[in-house]
């Protein structure tokens, strides 16, 4: 088995504004298939994707803000704008979704949804090793009904947990400033703590 160099771990970080190229089939069906090694209780496999490309993001962005508008929901023209400039130069959005399967009472429903994180974190990482940029949102509708079920995920069966976006970066960042991780971690000595 060939070992990644930790550093790739510790070197990625999100990136929003993407252009194309984005990663080709080959490195696309690598990247999905990193979700699939994703911890996962009870093998319920409850991530589903749905990959959006080029002119398809821009079809999209129309539907998800008329959706957005007629939810009521604030959206100042300026903020529609960035968005819209935002999507057009994106090649690749993959939609995330966590299936609920309601019969299953045995593995919680957050359960699911950190699995289906887990998949997310592991295409993040795999973006980032083939050289290109990714970054998770929650915007464009995500929590509008209306943009679920125009995806294909009907909300009585799934929870629409937004999109990753993957491309060229179109700025070079440089490296992230990360926390010590000392400051989230304490030894536990097997005494109640509270
Ligand atoms: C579930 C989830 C949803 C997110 N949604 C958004 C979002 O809608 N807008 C945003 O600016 N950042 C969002 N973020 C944060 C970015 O994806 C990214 O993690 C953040 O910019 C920090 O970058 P880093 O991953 O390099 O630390 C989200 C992160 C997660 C885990």
């Amino acid at each position: 088995m060939s070992v990644v160099p930790l550093e790739y771990l510790l070197s990625r970080r999100s990136t929003k504004f993407l252009k194309s190229p984005g990663p080709d089939e080959s490195q696309l069906a690598q990247i999905l298939q990193t979700a699939m090694s994703a911890p996962d209780h009870g093998r319920l496999q409850p991530w589903r994707f749905a990959l959006i490309r080029e002119e398809s993001i821009v079809r999209l962005g129309d539907m998800a803000i008329s959706a957005i508008k007629a939810e009521g929901l604030p959206l100042t023209p300026e903020k529609e704008a960035n968005t819209r400039r935002w999507l057009e130069e994106l090649p690749l959005l993959i939609a995330i979704a966590c299936k609920i399967d309601h019969n299953n009472t045995k593995i919680p429903e957050h359960e699911r949804m950190l699995a289906v994180g887990c998949a997310v974190m592991n295409m993040l990482n795999a973006a980032h090793m083939l050289g290109y940029g990714a970054f998770w949102s929650t915007g464009l509708g995500t929590y509008v009904d209306e943009v679920s079920e125009i995806l294909g995920f009907d909300t009585l069966e799934y929870r629409f947990m937004g999109y990753l976006a993957i491309g060229t970066p179109i700025r070079d960042l440089g490296p992230a400033q990360r926390p010590d991780f000392t400051q989230f971690v304490k030894e536990w000595t097997g005494t109640r703590s509270i």
